[in-house]
């Protein structure tokens, strides 16, 4: 199986390893009964994933090998209190037979194969339009997925994500994984999520949303970023999440990212989608450009929270299980701790506070936090800075402060005090 996209069919990347398991324990805290329920900053909320009662249908829209669509499958349905109806799309007809194999005869599961086409309409069906995903027999996709009496079936359809998902009912949780830009896929999974569905979005681009090239950001995202501010790394998760705002208040929806977050290889968003018009403006509203500390214009960018609190405890609470899990293979074990760090370093940063962080210099940033939050402002370590998966090592600080004040209590905690007596 290749390694890299493109050199053959069935791409299947062990780097990719953490975002899946961020996948899986992020999809595991949006179906666990609780209150990670999105609330507050427009949200709402309170109405969970999918409507009581009804299957929820899953959709991992760039498969590749399935790798993700067979986890989900094998872990997550068995532990679903509702039926979990499990779609993975490649566009690679190759891919799609590795991930039919994977599946069926490397994971036991059943499989059921699809394509999606443009059938030809007839005078009887005219008014019904002539778009059919079906399988391959010539049924209707819609209606069978209703009836699978259990979790462990995968439907694999080898067709364009961007058509299937028009021509699919509605996914409550969608995948995006395209290899590369996420950009030009958004617009048509935004314009079909029900309302209080996920849309999970992993970017490789990180040429454009770090900044190595800012004109293929501009280009892919119409945003000015820059390297050379040292907030390069959160303004690419912002820039990513602001797509995905503009693009749901296009489709008069709002959107309210549940967890985002920047590791080495790729930018991650999951975000819950809201109809209606006052919750797009809303969303609208709170895309604009916006202001480092040192002095860089970028954007237009999210400018609002990007995590919820308890929904991003219940997924580390999803990696940590995954962690401890009997039987599981020691890359998958790394995978999962990785994760549950990634997810913990996300929590202790501070969602309801202005986008990006100050540096600390020679400071600890520990001291600095706590001397900022003595004085009454609320401050919290930056996710977005040092290596994502370890503790510690973000050396930015996100704060209510202003820099005057930020630049005192810098100068407050470096400065030896005098020896007593
Ligand atoms: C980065 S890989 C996905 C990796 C996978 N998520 C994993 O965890 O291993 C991207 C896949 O998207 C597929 N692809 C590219 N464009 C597509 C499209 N428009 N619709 C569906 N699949 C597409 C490619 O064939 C490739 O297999």
């Amino acid at each position: 199986m290749a390694a890299q996209p493109g050199s053959s069919a069935g791409f299947y990347n062990p780097r990719m390893r953490l975002n899946r398991e961020l996948c899986l324990s992020e999809l595991k805290a949006a179906l666990r009964p609780g209150p990670w329920r999105a609330q507050g900053g427009g949200g709402g909320g309170g109405e969970g994933l999918g409507a009581e009662g009804h299957p929820l249908r899953i959709f991992d829209a760039f498969a590749s090998s399935g790798a993700l669509a067979v986890r989900i499958a094998l872990e997550v349905a068995p532990q679903c209190s509702r039926p979990l109806e499990v779609t993975a799309a490649d566009i690679d007809a190759q891919c799609c037979d590795l991930a039919a194999l994977n599946a069926r005869s490397l994971n036991g599961l059943r499989v059921r194969r699809l394509h999606a086409l443009v059938a030809p309409c007839d005078a009887a069906d005219a008014d019904a339009g002539a778009a059919a995903t079906t399988e391959a027999g010539g049924a209707s996709l819609a209606p069978r997925l209703a009836s699978d009496p259990s979790g462990a079936l995968v439907r694999v359809v080898c067709a364009d994500a961007r058509a299937l998902v028009h021509l699919a009912s509605p996914f409550e949780y969608a995948h995006l994984d395209p290899f590369g830009s996420c950009a030009q896929h958004i617009d048509g999974f935004a314009a079909r999520a029900p309302h209080g569905g996920l849309i999970s979005l992993t970017a490789t681009d990180t040429s454009a949303l770090y900044a190595h090239y800012p004109r293929v950001a501009r280009r892919a995202y119409a945003a000015t970023l820059e390297r050379s501010d040292a907030n390069w790394r959160e303004a690419g998760v912002r820039v990513l999440c602001g797509a995905l705002a503009v693009a749901a208040a296009r489709h008069g929806k709002g959107m309210q990212p549940l967890h985002s977050c920047a590791a080495a290889h790729f930018v991650h968003v999951v975000a819950r989608l809201e109809r209606g018009a006052a919750a797009a403006d809303r969303t609208a509203q709170l895309v604009a450009t916006v202001q480092t500390p040192d002095g860089a214009a970028l954007g237009p960018l999210w400018s609002g929270a990007l995590n919820e609190p308890r929904f991003v405890a219940a997924a580390a609470e999803a990696a940590a299980a995954a962690e401890a899990r009997e039987g599981a293979s020691r890359e998958d074990v790394a995978a999962a701790r990785e994760a549950r760090l990634l997810l913990k370093r996300s929590l202790e940063d501070a969602p309801a506070l202005p986008p990006f962080s100050f540096a600390t210099s020679d400071a600890s940033p520990a001291a600095v936090v706590a001397a900022l939050r003595d004085r009454g402002f609320s401050a919290a370590r930056s996710a977005f800075d040092g290596d994502a998966s370890k503790p510690g090592s973000s050396r930015r600080v996100r704060t209510d402060a202003t820099a005057e004040v930020f630049a005192e209590v810098v100068r407050q905690v470096t400065t030896p005090r005098p020896a007593a007596g």
